[in-house]
Order: structure tokens, then C-alpha cells, then sequence
């Protein structure tokens, strides 16, 4: 059930043509969600939360494309929870803006979503591909997930350096076929082969835009080939989810 308006308010772009196309999509490009000002602060967070990453919790920091302890470095590396240590990232404009856009497209009250944020990197050069998947192979499917992530890079993002690739209206079907990187389960990354890739659509952005996908929306990101880093923040959001009765277990769960 929709609460409020559906339609853009002060500083949230998002109108109702929009959540139709979303509805339509699976995913959406937005303008800028945050301000110049904010931005520069929001690289400097980002940029001291990597360079801390030895004194983040277990769990808290790992390379997606790699397995753990593994002798080449992260090629893939994350940050999850930032906000567990820069409690100020929850009063930017930033994650306001994104949690009323959440709100909107998932058709919730913005206060009743559960959150986290997820910050991936591509070092230059050798930052690695994100191969295609759906975000809720990796979720219980013991539950029935309804969820988006809000992916705002904080560096312009282009073919080259890793912009993502979603399918239109994959997010209408069911999870599909995943498998462990490599085929190995100790590495964390999922992958399916169940996709067209020539039905894809290519989203480059400006630093400070983002791209919206729901958590069954087929996705991509190809390497960072560029001599810059390719940075990127995203905010999941979630609406209250209910127990699956009799869910399947997945294989690579
Ligand atoms: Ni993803």
C-alpha cells in the first residue's frame, strides 16, 4: 500500500511516469541524488573506510571475486555497513533522498524499509567484471524478498570503467540458475549463464547519479580498464518480508 503521494516531492526525482517505467523495467536511471559538496564528502568517507579496512569488523570487508586470503590482491574489494562506522552517512541528503525514492518505488512507507549500504570497488586497471546475477540469489529463499539497491558511483562511471548492464523486465521472472565464481564455493560472488547479454541496456552516469534495480533484476558490470578507480555506493532497501511456506533450497546456497 501506497503511503503519501506518488509523486515528486522537494529534492526527490522521481515522478510517476518514473515508478511506472520502474514497474515496467526493473530498474531506472535518476539524476543527481546528491550534491556536489556532499559528494566530495561522501569520497573522502569512502576513500578512509578502504584504507582502514584492517580494523573494520570480520565480515565487514572482503573481495567478492576472490577467496579469502587469496595471494593476488582484491580485485573486487567491499565495504558492508559503512554506516556502522560513519553513523553520519544516515543524515546526508544522500540516503534521505534515496530512502523516500525506496519508498516510492517499493510502494512502502520509507520508515518501515530495512536498509544497508554496500560500498564496491574496481581499482583502476585491474578491477574485475561483476558477472551477470540477480541480488536476491543471494538471499533466503525462505523469505519473500521485496527490494531495490540504489547504485550511486562517486566517479563517472562508462563502459570502460564498469557502468552496469541490466535486462528489462527480467525482474518479472523467478530467481534463476546461479553458481560460486569459478565454480568455487569459497569464493562469495554468484553468476548465472541463464542470460542474453545482447538484450542489454547500458547505463553510464555522472558521479552523484545513480541507477535503481530491483533484487531480481538481471545485472552486469564489465571491468575497470581505466587508469581510475571506478567507486561505487550503493543503498539496499527492503520492505517487511513474510516466510516462504515450503521454500526450495537453492544449489549454491
Ligand atoms: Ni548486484
Amino acid at each position: 500500500m501506497t503511503r503519501g503521494p506518488a509523486r515528486a516531492g522537494a529534492g526527490v526525482p522521481v515522478d510517476d511516469a518514473m515508478i511506472a517505467r520502474y514497474r515496467q523495467d526493473g530498474f531506472l536511471v535518476l539524476p543527481p541524488i546528491t550534491s556536489d559538496t556532499e559528494l566530495s564528502e561522501l569520497r573522502r568517507i569512502y576513500d578512509r573506510l578502504f584504507e582502514r579496512r584492517r580494523s573494520l569488523e570480520a565480515g565487514d570487508f572482503y573481495d567478492i571475486a576472490g577467496r579469502p586470503g587469496g595471494d593476488s590482491g582484491p580485485t573486487l574489494p567491499q565495504v558492508i555497513r559503512p554506516e556502522k562506522y560513519e553513523p553520519r552517512l544516515l543524515r546526508t541528503a544522500h540516503f534521505l533522498t534515496s530512502r523516500v525514492i525506496a519508498g516510492r518505488l517499493l510502494g512502502e512507507d520509507p520508515d518501515r524499509l530495512d536498509f544497508f549500504g554496500h560500498m564496491i570497488l574496481k581499482p583502476a586497471v585491474h578491477g574485475s567484471e561483476t558477472p551477470w546475477h540477480q541480488d536476491e540469489a543471494y538471499m533466503s529463499p525462505a523469505w519473500e524478498n521485496r527490494g531495490l539497491s540504489i547504485w550511486m558511483p562517486l566517479d563517472e562511471v562508462t563502459l570502460e570503467s564498469g557502468c552496469l548492464h541490466f535486462i528489462p523486465g527480467s525482474h518479472r521472472g523467478a530467481v534463476v540458475r546461479h553458481f560460486h565464481l569459478g565454480y568455487d564455493p569459497a569464493v562469495r560472488g554468484l553468476a548465472t549463464d541463464e542470460v542474453d547479454p545482447a538484450d542489454a541496456v547500458l547505463c553510464p552516469i555522472p558521479a552523484g547519479a545513480a541507477t535503481v534495480h530491483d533484487c531480481l533484476t538481471l545485472h552486469y558490470a564489465g571491468p575497470n580498464r581505466t587508469a581510475r578507480p571506478r567507486r561505487a555506493y550503493v543503498l539496499v532497501f527492503k520492505a517487511p518480508s513474510r516466510p516462504v511456506a515450503g521454500a526450495a533450497s537453492r544449489d549454491w546456497c
